[in-house]
């Protein structure tokens, strides 16, 4: 990796994220949501909101994966970034995040809660520095990382796309 890259993650303390890149959380609120108060698809209960900084680099990727929340997409450096979403009845679509506002990028961009989703880097030999907010908070225990077999099962249209943003 990059020598700059590797500054961006020490300095910032990121470590692995299991659907790929690097993550540090920045913020888990203090407050709490009730199980009883949540919906049927979150078990126990759940900080009101968390955030990550997230990064990805071009030689690496954010897998196919879903949380039951929205999440938002912040856009702060490096390149643009390529984002994937498969809805539930498989319509693909992509987004870019990045700074280029007149030139079809966003600053800011939400994951609608239940899509499967993935990222990448557009740009060669670079990264994507962005923060990633949910509300209810992040909960391992809401996310799903799917197996590239599995998702071609549901989406067989979409077998390259899967086959190319999947680890295992
Ligand atoms: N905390 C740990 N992983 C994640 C993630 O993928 N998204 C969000 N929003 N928070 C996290």
């Amino acid at each position: 990796m990059k020598k700059s890259i590797v500054n961006i993650i020490d300095t910032l303390g990121l470590v692995a994220h299991p659907e790929g890149g690097f993550y540090k959380e920045t913020y888990r609120s203090h407050g709490e949501i009730n199980e009883n108060s949540l919906p049927d698809n979150y078990k126990g209960k759940r900080n009101y909101s968390t955030c990550i900084y997230f990064l990805l680099t071009s030689n690496n990727f954010s897998a196919f994966h879903r949380i039951n929340q929205d999440e938002i997409w912040h856009f702060y450096d490096g390149s643009p970034i390529r984002l994937h979403t498969l809805s539930a009845t498989g319509v693909h679509e992509e987004h870019i995040i990045g700074k280029d506002i007149f030139n079809g990028q966003v600053p800011q961009f939400i994951v609608p809660g239940g899509f499967w989703f993935a990222a990448e880097v557009i740009h060669k030999d670079s990264y994507s520095l962005v923060g990633c907010t949910v509300s209810p908070g992040f909960n391992f225990n809401d996310f799903e990382l799917i197996k590239r077999e599995t998702l071609v099962t549901f989406f067989p249209k979409h077998k390259k796309l899967i086959a190319r943003l999947t680890h295992m």
